[in-house]
């Protein structure tokens, strides 16, 4: 594993190497940090977090001080990892000009090395733009969950070969307007395949099959803590909820029976922190 800081052209390095990429979502310092030390190549404070930290039923709610605020937290606990900040809604589609000032604080106050937008050709003025000014674009095509309300759900998407055409020219697209990775979401695994060979920069996939050039899961899935709805292509790999439900319900019963705490308490020394 790579020990320096994981930087923009890393990404399609790999690509070309072979190598598969790994980014799993991160929302706060502490997580960042264990899932930086579990050697993932980035960490995506993906708007996600309106859905699994905030308790919105859709990533829509999510403002640029909600992102700004937890992509802070993320970088703060990340020493290799590149952390991407996805750009809420809203704060990339009225203008060129407003994206680059909203982007630019994800990175200025944020420090985030990186944003992620949703959408191929219709956002191609504001993906040149970002990069032009030094800006490095994460693109998001296939399941746009910021257009949930015009979709009518959390749907798949381009399953007629149009939509796959369609999905292939946004990529080749955004590839051309500079973007240095492709997020595809919830598409057919034959689709995504066709994308991945059809541009030069990676692409990275969530519920699109295992050909993409890398993988990236949201963690509060494939750890097993947002239990409400789990999509059907996540692997949990661990069981965080029904072990907090545990622990909660273990601490309860012992304070409750007089278990918690039990004396005499350790005694703090002079020098030690008592939190
Ligand atoms: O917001 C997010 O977590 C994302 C991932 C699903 C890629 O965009």
């Amino acid at each position: 594993m790579q020990q320096r800081p994981v930087r923009v052209p890393d990404l399609k390095a790999k690509k070309q190497r072979g190598e598969k990429i790994a980014m799993l979502t991160a929302y706060d310092a502490m997580t960042a940090r264990l899932l930086d030390r579990a050697g993932v190549d980035a960490l995506l404070v993906g708007d996600s977090l309106g859905m699994v930290v905030l308790g919105y039923d859709n990533t829509v709610s999510v403002t640029l001080a909600d992102m700004i605020h937890h992509t802070r937290a993320v970088a703060r606990g990340t020493e290799r990892a590149l952390v991407v900040a996805d750009m809420p809604f809203l704060s990339y589609q009225v203008s060129a000009s407003e994206a680059v000032r909203n982007a630019g604080r994800l990175l200025q106050e944020g420090g985030a090395a990186a944003v992620k937008l949703e959408g191929g050709r219709a956002m191609l003025d504001v993906v040149k733009r970002l990069v032009d000014v030094g800006i490095p674009v994460m693109g998001h095509l296939g399941l746009l969950p910021q257009s949930v309300n015009q979709i009518g759900g959390f749907i798949r998407q381009a399953t007629t070969p149009e939509q796959a055409d369609a999905l292939i020219a946004d990529a080749h697209a955004l590839e051309e307007a500079g973007a240095f990775t492709i997020v595809l979401e919830s598409v057919p695994s034959d689709v995504a395949r066709a994308a991945t060979a059809h541009v030069s920069i990676p692409t990275i996939g969530i519920g699109a099959g295992p050909d993409c050039d890398g993988q990236v899961l949201v963690s509060h899935d494939m750890l097993g803590l947002f239990d409400t709805f789990v999509p059907p292509f996540v692997r949990t790999y661990a069981h965080l909820a029904e072990t907090i439900v545990t622990a909660g319900r273990e601490y309860v019963a012992d304070v409750r029976a007089g278990r918690y705490p039990t004396s005499p308490q350790p005694a703090p020394t002079p020098t030690s922190d008592v939190r």
